[in-house]
């Protein structure tokens, strides 16, 4: 699709994120020159504090690019090249749900792991699939990626309802970590790793990673995640919050547990859930944690800029994490072959696992889109809790196909974060309540 210039639109315009997405679209101008940026949010209010400030921003900065935002779906997927998905359906009122009602149970709340990941999916599919039609019917040569969550929930649903559509769903965890990783091998970032990896979203394994002259660097950052796991190479990264750093110190432990591979830290619910629980406050979780932080800081900072007319002064940075995003949709409109880790359909990528499965590995991206790099077989430890998360993945995505309360009782049973049958049927009676708003009606 090779053009002089592309135009964006940006699901999720109230996003926490969209400021810094916004900022690396214009900041990285050269790789990837954008003329139109959207904002699409159906929360008009809530977008309509983060798109004034972009405005502004943008008018005093880039005043050739063309910016706007809308709730009208027409508006904002016509003439379009790309859609970048950020939406959260149920916003911080429902993740606080997913994340409180286990804990009353004594199981883990977490946005993307255990019952609060699977009810958020219930909640997800319909809007992201909602954003997918939009942009087929207006824009058909537009691709999506998307980076909603939780990614594994909304990918499958994806592959199951709409296996012909032009959407890549990515998550940046893995990026995260291997800047990690290269931190402790004293290189700058991923880029300059050469890596295997197989997994699930948020459930994965590293098992080669060397430098681009071919050396390998396993023994290095083994050393360290037997030390410190993440811990202590984290600089310049976005993730300060005391929560994400007893998540890095805490790999050391998810390390521990197979050391021949590097894991992701996500893997820390499923494993260590009875510590997880142990250490929350079920009054106050993540969610409480962004609000006071992230979505303070962010809204703030935006209604300050409308307040004052001005961007200038707030020492404004583009959101460098996000980076991603731009070099991925650089990748499909101009072909670069670069590598990510994207969440695709297995058909053999691990040979020894399910083809439908939706796994996270990594691939070439081009554009005609990704080609799938094989991974091999997988160890038996690991092939046995993939076939256990992917089935509670698939069962949620069934549920909400099929409206079964059975599917998704199954689904809550089988997440390795759950004690029994009752436990997951108290949970889900109560999910469902708080859920009514936003899952089918299930019977
Ligand atoms: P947020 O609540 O600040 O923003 C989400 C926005 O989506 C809100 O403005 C909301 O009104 C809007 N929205 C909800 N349903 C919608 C719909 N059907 N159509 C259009 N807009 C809708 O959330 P956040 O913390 O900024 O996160 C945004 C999303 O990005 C979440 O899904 C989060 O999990 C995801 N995320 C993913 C990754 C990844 O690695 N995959 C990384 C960061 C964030
Ligand atoms: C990581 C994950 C995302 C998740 C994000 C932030 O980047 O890959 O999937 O959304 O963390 O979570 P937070 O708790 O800060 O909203
Ligand atoms: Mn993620």
């Amino acid at each position: 699709m090779s053009k002089e210039s592309y135009a964006v639109t940006i699901a999720g315009g109230g996003s926490t994120y969209t400021p810094g997405v916004v900022l690396m679209l214009l900041n990285d101008s050269e790789k990837f020159p954008v003329s139109r940026i959207v904002l699409y949010d159906n929360d008009a209010e809530r977008q309509a504090t983060i798109a004034k400030a972009c405005a502004i921003y943008i008018q005093e900065t880039h005043p050739e690019v063309s910016f706007s935002y809308t709730t009208d779906p027409a508006v904002a997927f016509t003439g379009i090249d790309f859609v970048l998905a950020q939406i959260r359906v149920g916003k911080y009122a429902m993740r606080d749900k997913d994340e409180k009602i286990p804990l009353k149970y004594g199981v883990l709340g977490q946005e993307t792991c255990g019952p609060g990941g699977i009810a958020y999916g219930l909640r997800s599919i319909g809007g992201v699939i909602e954003i997918l039609d939009y942009m087929e019917k207006y824009s058909p040569n537009a691709w999506m990626l998307n980076y909603s969550n939780p990614a594994a929930i909304v990918a499958e649903a994806t592959r199951r309802l709409r296996p012909n559509s032009k959407i890549i769903n990515i998550c940046d965890m893995p990026i995260a970590l291997m800047d990690i990783m290269a931190t402790m091998c004293g290189l700058h970032d991923y880029r300059d790793l050469d890596y295997g990896y197989y997994g699930l979203n948020h459930f994965g394994w590293w098992w080669k990673i060397k430098d681009l002259q071919g050396n390998d660097l396993m023994p290095q950052i083994k050393e360290h995640m037997a030390k410190n796991g993440y811990a202590d190479a984290t600089a310049g990264l976005e993730f300060v919050d005391a929560s994400w750093n007893a998540t890095f110190q805490k790999a050391k432990d998810v390390y521990a547990v197979d050391p021949s591979t590097i894991p992701n830290t996500y893997l820390k619910y499923y494993l260590y859930p009875d510590y997880v629980v142990a250490h929350s406050d079920p009054k106050h979780t993540r969610t409480d944690e962004v609000r006071e932080g992230r979505e303070k800081r962010v809204f703030g900072t935006a209604r300050e800029i409308i307040a004052r007319g001005t961007a200038k002064g707030f020492g404004l940075k583009p959101d460098e994490h996000s980076e991603y995003i731009v070099d991925l949709a650089r990748a499909l409109a101009e072909n670069t072959k670069e590598r990510f880790m994207l969440i695709v359909p297995n058909h053999g990528a691990i040979e020894n696992f399910d083809p439908t499965a939706t796994v996270e590995i990594p691939c070439i991206v081009g554009s005609d889109g990704y080609e799938k790099l094989c991974q091999g077989t997988i160890p038996q430890f690991q092939k046995g809790m993939m076939e256990q998360q992917v089935s509670v993945e698939k069962l949620a995505v069934s549920a909400w196909i099929d409206h079964s309360y059975q599917e998704l009782w199954q689904a809550l049973t089988l997440s390795k974060t759950v004690p029994s049958a009752a436990v997951a049927k108290q949970i889900l009676d109560e999910l469902r309540v708080a859920n009514k708003d936003f899952w089918p009606e299930l019977h």
